[in-house]
């Protein structure tokens, strides 16, 4: 399948010193990642997003929750970067500035060689303490299959005594300041801002196009299907992005390989 790569974005990427990309869980699930809300299928499908995802729901029932996050947590050790991930970091080596805001909790941007990636949700292996908030060093290897399907019993603060969270943004929290402030940042800057595979709903994520639209960005959306955010892309790329992206950087820069 030939993919069309507009004329116009070609040359605008071509000249572009500032490329932005803001990735959602999309530009993972080629890396066999399930999405957030494929996430609730199999094990997990009786349950809903906010039943554990909340502070609330980890202190109604940590084991449950901690033992979704360890699920998840082992799923992205077991995946490799993909693609998108792969051609993202390679992009960096052709344009003077990339950055890359992420809403994934995984590390396969940063296992693809990104650097500098901006967590807007936090990580899955950077979990803290519920009460005194200290980063809790997790033990090497993976993790094991939570046992009798889903329960684990979460680690306790070696220096409180509090029970580990996983270090993720919860419905309710609030995204990290400086996080959010250089993402911000790089969407009033940047020529081209990509978003690619986030389904636009979550805040304050899905205002980050907006920002870049209002400035001087072209946007650019590359989703399997269509979103809130279509009216205001300048272009919708619509397939995975583990095809469309290298088959974009091909038509700017030439095959990478
Ligand atoms: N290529 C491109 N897009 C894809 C692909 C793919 N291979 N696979 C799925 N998509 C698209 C889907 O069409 C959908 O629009 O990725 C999007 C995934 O949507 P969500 O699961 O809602 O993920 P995301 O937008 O990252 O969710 C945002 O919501 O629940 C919270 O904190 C959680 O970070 C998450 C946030």
């Amino acid at each position: 399948m030939t993919i069309e790569i507009p004329s116009e974005l070609i040359v605008v990427l071509r000249n572009a010193r500032h490329v932005a990309f803001l990735t959602g869980a999309g530009v993972s699930a080629e890396s066999g990642i399930p999405t957030f809300r494929d996430a609730l299928t199999g094990l997990w499908e009786n349950f809903d997003a906010e039943q554990l995802a909340s502070a609330d729901a980890f202190r109604r029932d940590r084991e449950l929750v901690w033992g979704w996050y360890e699920w998840r947590r082992m799923k992205v050790l077991k995946a490799e970067p993909n693609a998108a991930h792969c051609t993202i970091s390679t992009i960096a080596s052709k344009v003077p500035h990339v950055d890359v805001v992420t809403q994934n909790v995984d590390d396969l941007h940063e296992r693809a060689g990104s650097e500098n990636v901006v967590h807007l949700h936090g990580r899955l292996d950077h979990p803290i303490c519920f009460a005194c908030r200290r980063l809790h060093e997790l033990s090497l290897g993976i993790p094991e299959e939570p046992e009798g399907g889903r329960r684990l019993a979460p680690p306790r603060c070696e220096y409180c005594g509090g029970y580990v969270r996983p270090g993720v943004v919860w419905f309710g929290e609030s995204v990290p300041e400086s996080e959010w402030k250089v993402a911000v940042d790089a969407c009033r800057k940047c020529d081209v801002l990509f978003t690619v595979g986030t389904s636009s709903i979550v805040q304050p994520a899905a205002s980050l196009p907006v920002i870049a639209a209002r400035g001087r960005a072209m946007v650019v959306q590359i989703n399997l299907g269509p979103t809130s955010l279509d009216g205001i892309a300048q272009f919708n790329l619509v397939g995975q992005a583990g095809v469309i992206i290298p088959a974009l950087f091909d038509a700017v820069w030439g095959p990478s390989k």
